[in-house]
């Protein structure tokens, strides 16, 4: 749609580009123009990145919800906003026009006002990958509330710990979800979350699966009997472009998950931008992006990123693998996709089950394919280009974060070069930069450092929710007058960026962020254990697996059975998702004097690369290394 946005060819996303870094407001101020706004801005952007303060857009006022429904539904209302595709093949998909999402948005945003739910309040959203989902999303932000989707699989622990720091006075959710052949209980984890927290007002619970759990009196309450006889018009609330849209909780390499704050106006301008020329979008195109709403790839290129284009965005509640590892395919091919976004573990898990599956399907839809959320190495790269886009489709690697809100390096569709394992080249408006160890640009090619970025872009974080002091601390203070990503990337000749991976304490589990720090502390909480340390290693199929390195209260008697109670405890302290696969038990940490953990040596032996473990002379005890390596798994 919006043709203004559209980079058609690769020497104009160099024109672009240039002029984006040498004129940021004049590049966005344009963009921006493309959008409805109660009220334009009086300046494009002001910032500095030392408190950090950024502001996109100031002064003016719009809502998210009138760009990415209202202001279609004249041309387009009668379009498919969203085709959703069940769990089980055998039943039925359900599609709604522009319209009908429109107003089923604006019904129940009426709901929510009736039960209390005002501009600024924080709305939790723990709920299965079904259309409720996208519309108490589009809802909260309808009446300015600020939501906070938890993911599905974090457990009740995990959940009050998010409640909490948000301070939410209500949560949407579900009696259950259907996950594959299993259904999987989501209001018990609630109600087992709610003994830990005091903000909660009301939960409103949609009826999934029929299971009718227990509903506690004036607290809990059906969607049905919310939507019921409300309204299906609701004025969108006028908005700042910087007050806050959403929360979304992430792991970084301290302790406890960080509320990043995105905000209105930059937000709704950068997801839409890139959606539209990464996926080189046209108004016919049917676009598949298999990730989670509960992550930030489900928020900014399920939810905002196409409704804002007016696109047709899949929203799919099952898994790769069920009822069969064609499921993927088969819905390529059932409802005509063009784009089609997925993990590189998604792709990996359905390599080892060979080609056959796959080479069933005809596939002839697709155009443009993307991949995001961790490196992609070779071999998946070429399978994925190979039997899926056949040779014909480009691959875009998008590399970004829960941090930065959109797509910032990535190949753009079919317009510029590829190379395997390279993400590609930074979008317009995006100045990344790789700095050495004193915090010194790098400028030769193909020469490893940190990757940074130097100038602001309108979805940036703006700040970590109740803890600003936090989001310097770990994102602006490590090179002064820098964004700090926590990855470490190389540059070839042509200024292609390849994504080596975390330099930090962050460990990537099949596309998830988990803090070592974070996976520890819930090791830690077992009574039995002393401490632990926690790292990361390559896997096959997931990129990188977790190996913890723990220490008893005494003498390990029954391994199998000490480790199936710290695997129960990761379970209840954060869920399944963080599940580490190999535990050794340790009479001791190698520590520096200074009580420092060394986890270069734990990382190599996790990697089972004991060769060459560096001087250990000056650790507190010498020896706990040889110990651990003699036993290690
Ligand atoms: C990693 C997901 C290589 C990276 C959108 C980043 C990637 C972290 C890629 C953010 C990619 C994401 N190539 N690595 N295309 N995309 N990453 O916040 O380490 O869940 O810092 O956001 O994932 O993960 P997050």
């Amino acid at each position: 749609m919006n043709a203004n946005l559209q980079i058609k060819s690769f020497e104009e996303y160099k024109e672009k580009y240039a002029k984006s870094i040498e004129d940021p407001a004049g590049f966005w101020g344009e963009i921006a123009e493309e959008f409805v706004w109660q009220k334009k801005w009086d300046t494009v952007v002001e910032w500095n990145f030392d408190e950090p303060k950024i502001e996109w857009f100031k002064g003016a006022k719009l809502n998210i919800t009138e760009n990415a429904l209202d202001r279609h539904l004249e041309k387009r209302g009668n379009k498919i906003a969203l085709i959703w595709e069940p769990n089980d093949p055998k039943e039925n998909v359900i599609r709604f026009t522009y319209q009908e999402l429109h107003n089923r948005v604006c019904q129940f945003a009426n709901g929510l006002k009736a039960k209390g739910i005002q501009k600024g309040d924080r709305v939790c959203i723990y709920m299965p990958m079904i259309p409720e989902l996208m519309i108490a999303v589009l809802a909260c932000a309808r009446i300015g509330a600020i939501h906070s989707v938890i993911f599905a699989g974090f457990s009740a622990t995990a959940v009050a710990d998010r409640v909490n720091d948000a301070q939410a006075k209500m949560i949407i959710t579900a009696d259950g979800l259907n996950r594959g052949a299993k259904q999987i209980p989501l209001k018990r984890v609630i109600d087992e979350a709610l003994e830990l927290c005091t903000s909660v007002e009301t939960v409103i619970v949609h009826d999934c699966l029929g299971w009718m759990p227990t509903m506690v009196e004036d607290r809990d309450c059906w969607w049905h009997d919310v939507v019921k006889d409300q309204s299906i018009v609701c004025p969108a609330e006028p908005m700042d472009a910087e007050d806050m849209l959403f929360i979304l909780y992430t792991s970084g390499s301290t302790g406890k998950p960080k509320g990043v704050v995105h905000t209105c106006g930059g937000y709704m301008v950068y997801t839409a931008y890139t959606f539209q020329n990464v996926y080189q979008y046209e108004a016919s195109d049917i676009y598949w992006c298999t990730a989670d709403i509960g992550w930030i790839t489900g928020h900014s290129y399920i939810v905002y990123g196409p409704l804002l284009s007016g696109a047709t965005t899949v929203m799919f509640e099952g898994i790769p693998t069920y009822p069969d590892p064609g499921r993927f395919w088969q819905i390529i091919d059932k409802h005509s996709v063009t784009q089609f976004l997925t993990a590189p573990t998604a792709i990996r898990s359905l390599m080892a089950f060979g080609e056959d599956h796959v080479l069933s399907y005809s596939l002839d839809s697709l155009k443009v394919l993307g991949t995001v959320g961790e490196p992609i190495n070779e071999e998946a790269w070429k399978w994925y280009y190979l039997h899926v886009g056949k040779e014909r489709c480009p691959i875009t690697d998008n590399w970004w974060q829960t941090e930065t809100g959109g797509i910032m390096i990535s190949g753009i569709g079919n317009l510029s070069p590829m190379k395997p394992t390279y993400a590609g080249y930074p979008m317009p408006g995006i100045h990344p930069v790789l700095l050495d160890q004193e915090g010194k640009e790098i400028q030769e090619a193909n020469v490893e450092g940190y990757l940074c970025i130097k100038a602001p872009w309108p979805s940036m974080l703006r700040t970590t929710y109740g803890d600003h002091e936090r989001c310097r601390i770990n994102y602006f203070s490590h090179y002064k007058g820098y964004y700090f990503t926590g990855d470490g990337a190389k540059r070839d000749e042509d200024g292609m960026y390849r994504i080596i991976g975390r330099i930090d304490d962050v460990i990537n589990v099949s596309g998830h962020r988990f803090g070592t720090a974070e996976i520890e502390n819930a090791i830690n909480t077992n009574s039995h254990v002393i401490e632990s340390a926690v790292v990361g290693y390559p896997h096959p199929v997931k990129g990188q697996s977790i190996y913890a390195f723990v220490v008893m209260d005494g003498a390990v008697e029954d391994e199998a059975m000490s480790k199936g109670e710290i695997v129960e405890t990761v379970v209840a302290e954060i869920g399944k998702i963080a599940l580490p696969e190999k535990i050794q038990f340790v009479t001791g940490l190698p520590k520096t004097r200074s009580g420092k953990i060394m986890r270069r040596i734990l990382r190599k032996v996790a990697e089972g690369d004991t060769s060459n473990l560096g001087d250990t002379s000056t650790l507190l005890d010498p020896l706990v290394v040889d110990e651990i390596v003699a036993n290690a798994l």
